[in-house]
């Protein structure tokens, strides 16, 4: 069964409350974004293998450890987890990143995959896959799929804000893909919206509506 943490750092929280607020204008949603996907990335590199080295420091020689040097690709499903690319890349600057693009169809609610580009060596990356909603888990559970169709073996799924039924749709169909949040909320209303949520985050981030 995949594993849920869910983010409760009070500097995750607290930037997660003006994200959600409607009055906050696109400028600062996306800075906010930005910066709690730094936050993010730093907790979900928590089990990042390290391997000890030694280094000369100006009075003697010390063992001190580096990261094991495991290749990571970050996959933002687009377009609303381009806004969460560069957060996590400001702590793993040296991960390749790929791209999904998927959008709910707005009469079904499912996800139609228009574009997949991923790196060449996809077989040998641990893949963080990134979007701010998992609203049905349409979207994210077609994401995986996707990937999984190329060749990857080990993959996590981050985002903002989780609805029960997008981790439950995650769990049933991926049971091997850990699952990091900042918040898990209360439901999906008719439209599949995430409630409270934070509204559309692709319109929200780009200014589009
Ligand atoms: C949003 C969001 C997720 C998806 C989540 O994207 O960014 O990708 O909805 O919903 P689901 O869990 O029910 O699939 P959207 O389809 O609105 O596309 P956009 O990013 O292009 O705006
Ligand atoms: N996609 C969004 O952008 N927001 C939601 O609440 C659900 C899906």
């Amino acid at each position: 069964m995949s594993k849920v943490y869910v983010f409760d750092h009070p500097l995750i929280q607290h930037k997660l409350t003006y994200i959600r607020d409607k009055n906050t204008g696109t400028k600062e949603f996306r800075e906010l974004v930005d910066e709690v996907a730094t936050l993010m990335a730093f907790e979900i590199t928590r089990d990042m293998p390290l391997e000890e080295i030694e280094v000369e420091t100006p009075v003697t020689t010390a063992k001190s450890k580096v990261l094991s040097g495991k290749k990571l690709a970050i996959v933002p499903i687009l377009r609303a987890g381009i806004g969460m690319v560069d957060g996590v890349l400001n702590l793993i600057p040296a991960a390749k990143v790929g791209h999904i693009g998927l959008y709910r169809d707005p009469e079904t609610l499912k996800p139609v995959e228009y574009y997949a580009k991923l790196p060449a060596d996809v077989e040998e990356r641990d893949f963080i896959i990134v979007d701010p909603m998992l609203a049905t888990g349409g979207s994210a559970v077609e994401a995986i799929n996707s990937l999984k169709k190329r060749g990857a073996k080990h993959i996590k799924f981050m985002c903002l804000i989780a609805a029960p039924e997008g981790v439950e749709a995650i769990q049933k169909e991926h049971d091997d893909v850990d699952i990091y949040i900042a918040a898990l909320d209360e439901k999906l209303n008719d439209h599949g919206y995430i409630i409270p949520g934070l509204g559309d985050a692709g319109d929200r981030l780009f200014g589009t509506k």
